[in-house]
């Protein structure tokens, strides 16, 4: 992963991506863009009470499980450094 060149996204890109206004539903976690829009969880964008299409590493301590939910759902980017 570390190696890896991947696209970088600013934030309103990612917004873009919250389950409303395209079909593909995109989190950012510690950097790195994950494609979520497979999972059930995450429909239009909601999972409980957080929203796709940001960045959600802080919230990540609200949730009953660790990042490893991260781990089958492919990388489609970064978010891009200011
Ligand atoms: C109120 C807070 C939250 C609750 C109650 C919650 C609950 C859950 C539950 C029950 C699952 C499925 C079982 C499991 O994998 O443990 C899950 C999966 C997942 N959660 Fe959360 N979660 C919360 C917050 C978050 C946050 C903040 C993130 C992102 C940083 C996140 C990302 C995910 C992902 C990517 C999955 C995998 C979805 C799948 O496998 O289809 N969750 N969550």
């Amino acid at each position: 992963m570390a190696n890896k060149q991947y696209q970088a996204f600013t934030p309103a890109q990612l917004a873009l991506h919250n389950g409303t206004d395209k079909p593909e539903v995109w989190v950012a976690y510690k950097g790195y863009i994950y494609d979520v829009s497979r999972s059930r969880l995450w429909r239009h964008g909601r999972h409980y009470e957080h929203w796709a299409g940001q960045d959600l590493t802080h919230e990540l301590k609200d949730a009953p499980h660790t990042h490893k939910v991260f781990e089958k759902f492919t990388i489609v980017g970064k978010i891009a450094r200011k």
